[in-house]
């Protein structure tokens, strides 16, 4: 007889580990299934963003900044650091160090929350009474069956055709994020999120970078006036990128990659680098879940096909985070996790697809929620827009950090903000006062008269929003 559950949920990234937690808190016997192994062959849950990618990648980004400013921006505050060195294990040392902690700690409240953990892979075997019953290959394969199951398998790094990630020369982000060496030349096709974020990080420890876009645009769904604010300063930094480029022909060599592309004037072009990162997107990961075994239905890119409540065609199936449509980002997929424990039991879960917030951790960091310029033109709304430069912000001036801007949209008619869109300095955590006022429906006028702290960086969202209505009063 196998184990019976009310909830099993498949995969332990921050979708299924954040669905176990908040169904066990409402009152269900829940069983989370992660196959991610540590180094010495233990869990690791946690899922792509705890392993490899939302914290490592940050750890790194820190990591190196240190270093960048140790090299060029301390002598201005009068402090003289000669010699500064990178030691690149030491470095990914404590990178791991810092992955092991969230690892150590998903265990901790999976735990305290009676969550039962297993791990393995888990597939669906067949429906059966009351539910469907999932097998669990570990160290040994068991059986569950579980009432309700929730999909959250997450989804890995897309390869271009003919080019296999050897994690060598040619990386996802995995090998990306644990090189043993600062590379000469990195190579890096894709100038999203990923390409940003790790062009960032090995350039500033002196790797000669080169980005490769296929997109004539850069930054496409950002807003065009912050796009443009943050290639100016990625162009200042040194961080190559090529856009309008088709890639041709990768030869993965001994001593490195050859990329022949052709440029947006249409000349052939070979690239040599050491090493090359790919990052052109992500597909979902349904691999070994045997869902022909249960009838569910998964889209051409493979994504689990769900509802706006994220119900599968199957009663009782629900599907979170990456292997679903929508933004393949950590918090989106904790909101839906969230969501669907609170429907299975029978509340009204919410994700507001309006207000997520976006976040790239360059330097300058770029973050927005809600609409662009662009899209609320092609919207047909009628908008008012502010901005305010950090230029004109003390703190900012103080930290000595005065790129960019905050920039607010809200409608011509009722001022309610529409979008907020910031180039800058830490802008990762001023976005979130944008995205409160947008969940509170608030007009620019709310913020605007909303007493902000002196001297901090959002005084320059208060100023954004006086300038909605074009009474800035430090500008
Ligand atoms: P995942 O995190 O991918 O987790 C899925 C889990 O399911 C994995 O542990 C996998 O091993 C397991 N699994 C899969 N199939 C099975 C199976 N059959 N049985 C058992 N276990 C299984 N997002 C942000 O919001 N902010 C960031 O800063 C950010 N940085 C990123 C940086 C990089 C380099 C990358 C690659 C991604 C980044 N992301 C970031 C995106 C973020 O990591 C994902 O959106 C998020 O991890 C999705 O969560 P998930 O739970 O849907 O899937
Ligand atoms: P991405 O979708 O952000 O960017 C991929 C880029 O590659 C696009 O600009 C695309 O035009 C380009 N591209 C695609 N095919 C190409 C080709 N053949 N030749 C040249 N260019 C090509 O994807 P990325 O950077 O791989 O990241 C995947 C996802 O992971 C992100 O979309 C995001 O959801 C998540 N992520 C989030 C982070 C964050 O929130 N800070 C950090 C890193 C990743």
């Amino acid at each position: 007889m196998s184990k019976q559950f009310d909830v099993v949920v498949i995969g332990g990234g921050p979708g299924g580990y954040i669905a176990a937690i908040r169904a066990a808190q409402l009152g269900f016997q829940v069983a989370c299934i992660d196959e991610w192994k540590n180094a010495a062959g233990g869990p690791a849950p946690g899922g792509t963003c705890t392993n490899v990618g939302c914290i490592p990648s940050k750890a790194l980004l820190q990591s190196s900044e240190h270093f960048d400013h140790a090299n060029h921006h301390f002598a201005e505050h009068g402090i003289s650091a000669t010699g500064v060195k990178m030691d690149v294990a030491q470095m990914i040392a404590r990178k791991d160090t810092v992955v092991k902690q969230n690892n150590d700690g998903i265990l901790y409240l999976l735990k305290k929350n009676k969550v039962t953990f297993f791990h393995g892979r888990g597939r669906f075997a067949s429906k059966a009474e009351g539910g469907y019953e999932i097998k669990v290959a570990g160290k040994t394969e068991e059986s569950i069956t579980g009432k309700n199951i929730i999909i959250a398998t997450g989804s890995n790094a897309r390869a271009l055709p003919g080019t296999p990630f050897d994690e060598v020369n040619v990386l996802s982000n995995d090998g990306a994020l644990r090189l043993a060496a600062v590379p000469k030349k990195l190579a890096l096709i894709g100038s999203g999120v990923i390409g940003l974020e790790m062009g960032s990080v090995w350039r500033r420890l002196g790797a000669e970078v080169t980005i490769l876009e296929g997109l004539p645009t850069f930054l496409g769904a950002v807003d065009e006036q912050i796009a443009k604010e943050a290639k100016k300063a990625f162009d200042k930094q040194g961080l190559k990128i090529e856009l309008g480029v088709k890639v041709g022909e990768i030869v993965n060599g001994k001593k490195g990659v050859t990329v022949n592309y052709t440029n947006a004037k249409g000349e052939a072009v070979k690239l040599d680098a050491d090493k090359l990162i790919i990052s052109i997107g992500r597909v979902p990961n349904t691999i070994g879940l045997n869902t022909e075994a249960v009838g569910l239905h998964l889209d051409e890119r493979g994504a689990v096909v769900v509802d706006a409540d994220c119900k599968t065609n199957l009663p009782g199936v629900w599907a979170v985070g990456d292997v679903v449509r929508g933004p393949m980002l950590a918090h989106k997929a904790e909101e839906e996790g969230v969501a669907v424990a609170e429907r299975i039991a029978g509340q009204h879960g919410h994700v507001n697809f309006n207000t997520i917030p976006w976040v790239i951790y360059t330097s300058p960091e770029i973050a927005w929620v809600g609409r662009t310029e662009q899209q609320l033109k092609a919207d047909g709304v009628a908008y008012k827009a502010g901005s305010f430069p950090f230029l004109a912000n003390g703190r900012a001036r103080a930290l000595g950090d005065t790129t960019g801007m905050v920039k607010m949209l809200a409608d011509a008619t009722t001022d309610e903000i529409l979008g907020v869109h910031i180039v800058g300095p830490q802008a990762s955590e001023l976005i979130a006062e944008a995205v409160v006022a947008m969940e509170f429906r608030a007009s620019a006028e709310d913020i605007a008269r909303i007493c902000h702290a002196h001297p901090s960086l959002s005084e320059s969202t208060k100023e954004a929003a006086l300038a909605v209505d074009k009474r800035s009063l430090n500008f």
